[in-house]
């Protein structure tokens, strides 16, 4: 069988189901990408995706043209034209903490309506992140209920979790490090597995599990890469108290440790975006559902967010008094190569600042409108790199966007007098002078003093 002869749906057409759908498109399925959102179909529709992400613009433009990915805001038409469908729905975080699962607990019902009437086995399988127990208590029961049709008999589900890193999302997809396949069931198995084998050929790591645990794989894979952020920040902040001391060199030689390895141990003002710290806050909520004292989560938890505090810290020791001061800050997005800033600390460092009175000023490549929606006139918004550092006090590198690699002292000079320059990821190009002070978190020449 040919991927061609694939025909799936994908429901929730954003970061995760967008790239899914075109990148299952380009390998050859045809593919019917559904969204209650009309604008972000209409955008789909033109050939256009709704938000940044490389690459992503010009395989939804191919996909679309050639008609191999169909954008449609009707559930009913998705399903009727695919024999396996993935769920892709947001999962948002409540405001206890714990992971919103409306989205996921009414589309469920949607479809359940849709397949009411249906003579036609199909596979639903879940790719959206949901605590264990949902795929099951949630997404199953409502579709029963939604169809009065029993699963295994007449519809399939499975778990499949997205491992995909925003930024890097197609190529991620293209090749992803492993696909995890959770069902009980081995008609679904059978089916979901020669989809994903047809597709990705006979290299790719396809692990099969149960519902319960691919639903578990996701939290823990997620947890465990936010647990080894806050502990490298954790050594980052022992660091800015020891003169000498560099958290690059230590992370350098611990990661080499193939016990430790070298990934995710890059120090800096704390993780952000639409899955760490909701996946990590879900987390916590579930374990303790179980009767558990998730002690660990909520270290990670608590170090992010104080790493934001580091941050400040750090521009008054570079400064002084914040107050009238104007300070830029470069970066709002919450890594580079996204227009997110769900979540970034970005946002709450630009808070703090304005909190303590600072005349806060931005610059982002691509997340300038997303950050407008959040801060409106409160800040400015200079047109250019240029004007964003024009007579500003303190310059503040939050994301590490390569557009920032020319920033040099010699730049900055060019276009304000005197400067305190603090650099949260050790990526500026910036040599300390007379006029410039440069502080970085990890890494200092004098022991720092605490706020
Ligand atoms: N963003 C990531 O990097 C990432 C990575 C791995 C896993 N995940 C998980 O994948 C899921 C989706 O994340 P996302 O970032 O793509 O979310 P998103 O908010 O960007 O997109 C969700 C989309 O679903 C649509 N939607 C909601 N209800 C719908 C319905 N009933 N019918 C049709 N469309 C509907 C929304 O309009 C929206 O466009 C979440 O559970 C998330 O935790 C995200």
């Amino acid at each position: 069988m040919s991927g061609l002869t694939h025909k799936v749906s994908i429901i929730g057409m954003g970061f995760v189901g967008l790239t899914t759908a075109a990148v299952f498109a380009k390998k050859g399925a045809l593919v019917y990408g559904v969204d209650s959102d009309e604008n972000k179909i209409d955008i789909i529709r033109k050939g256009r995706a709704p938000f940044f992400e490389p690459k992503l613009d010009a395989l939804v433009k191919r996909a679309v043209a050639q008609k191999r990915l169909v954008p449609t805001s009707s559930i009913a038409e998705a399903i009727d034209n695919s024999d396996l469908t993935f769920i892709c729905v947001g999962t948002p975080m409540n405001s206890d903490g714990s992971v919103n699962l409306d989205y996921v607990a009414r589309v469920s019902l949607q479809i359940g309506q849709v397949i009411k009437d249906s003579r036609k086995y199909h596979v639903f399988c879940v790719k959206s992140t949901v605590p264990p127990g949902t795929t099951g208590n949630v997404v199953t029961k409502n579709i029963e209920a939604g169809s009065n049709k029993q699963r295994s008999t007449d519809f399939g589900i499975a778990m499949t979790p997205e491992f995909l890193r925003e930024g890097s999302a197609v190529e991620d997809s293209l090749n992803p490090h492993i696909i995890v396949i959770g069902t009980g069931d081995k008609k679904v198995d059978s089916r979901v597995h020669s989809f994903f084998r047809n597709l990705y050929g006979p290299r790719t790591k396809i692990l099969k599990t149960n519902i319960v645990t691919a639903e578990l794989i996701k939290y823990s894979n997620n947890s465990f890469l936010a647990t080894k952020i806050s502990f490298i920040n954790t050594i980052a902040n022992v660091c800015n108290k020891i003169p000498g001391a560099d958290v690059d060199i230590i992370a350098g030689a611990i990661g080499t440790d193939p016990r430790i390895g070298s990934q995710f141990l890059s120090a800096g003002p704390g993780y952000g975006g639409s899955c760490f710290p909701k996946d990590v806050s879900g987390f916590i909520q579930f374990c303790k559902t179980l009767g558990l004292d998730p002690t660990l989560l909520e270290a990670t938890d608590r170090v992010n967010k104080l790493q934001a505090q580091a941050v400040i810290d750090l521009v008054k020791h570079g400064l002084g008094p914040i107050s009238g001061k104007s300070i830029t800050v470069l970066g709002t997005s919450f890594k580079k190569n996204t227009d997110d800033i769900r979540e970034s600390v970005s946002i709450r460092v630009i808070d703090k600042l304005l909190e303590l009175g600072a005349i806060v000023r931005i610059h982002d490549p691509m997340a300038m409108d997303n950050t407008r929606t959040v801060f409106g006139n409160k800040i400015e918004y200079p047109a250019s790199l240029a004007n964003a550092l024009k007579n500003t006090d303190c310059v503040v590198l939050m994301t590490d966007w390569d557009d920032y690699r020319v920033i040099t002292e010699k730049m900055i000079r060019k276009f304000t007098s005197k400067c305190a320059v603090i650099d949260t990821k050790r990526f500026l190009q910036v040599k300390e002078t007379a006029d410039i002070k440069y502080l970085a978190i990890g890494k200092t020449k004098a022991t720092l003093s605490s706020h």
